[in-house]
């Protein structure tokens, strides 16, 4: 079926939205009426049995600092350089807001856990779109941070559970160039691909 998708906004959207870097965002981030709604969008994503398996922590103000201590902690305790130290110190001042995405997946007899994971790594992906639709800079990142179990305590999370993503949200200082996307040829095929067993 032939559909008609000119003048769509929401395909025009989705064909040129860019993520904004974390150091080219500043103030203001959104209120926190326009947070609810894209945290509200960020949750409606696919969920098979829906189980929920994600949470999200909004983190502004001292929050940040606060953070990014904890951070900067670890990476001490770790023997780090002292400039790595101190860029994960500031990582979360970047942006005047971040919302940490928590993949909080359950021990069920059917729904195996990667399902879940990926059902927040789908809600880190609509909330960025859904920020950057709303007008925002926004990027999904990780770095260490991500993989540190004392920031993952500190917001909540337990031993079984991830961070996904921070989703940094803030005003672009810059307008981002557009980034090099695969040729459709390389990453789709339109028929079962053939196989030496044929
Ligand atoms: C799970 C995940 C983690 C990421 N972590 C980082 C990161 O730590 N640092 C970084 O520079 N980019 C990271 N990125 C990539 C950024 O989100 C990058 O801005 C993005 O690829 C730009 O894509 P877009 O313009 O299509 O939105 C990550 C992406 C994903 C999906």
């Amino acid at each position: 079926m032939q559909v008609n998708i000119q003048d769509n906004p929401v395909i025009d959207f989705l064909q040129n939205r860019r993520s904004v870097l974390a150091r080219n965002m500043r103030t203001p981030g959104p209120d926190r009426d326009t947070l609810e709604i894209i945290l509200s969008i960020g949750a409606r994503v696919p969920d098979h049995g829906k189980l929920t398996p994600w949470r999200f922590v909004v983190i502004e103000g001292d929050d940040c600092a606060k953070l990014g201590d904890i951070a900067a902690m670890g990476l001490a305790e770790r023997g780090e350089e002292p400039d790595m130290i101190a860029a994960a110190r500031a990582q979360f001042l970047r942006a005047p807001c971040v919302v940490a995405v928590l993949a909080c997946p359950r021990v069920h007899p059917k729904i195996p856990r990667s399902e879940q994971i990926y059902s927040a790594g789908a809600a880190c992906m609509l909330l960025t779109a859904a920020a950057q639709a709303a007008g925002f800079a926004a990027q999904w990142l990780t770095g260490s941070a991500a993989y540190d179990t004392a920031i993952r305590a500190r917001l909540g999370g337990g031993p079984d559970d991830e961070i996904a993503g921070f989703i940094y949200i803030g005003t672009r200082t810059e307008e981002p160039a557009e980034r090099t996307r695969p040729p459709l040829d390389d990453i789709a095929v339109f028929a079962l691909p053939e196989t030496s067993a044929e």
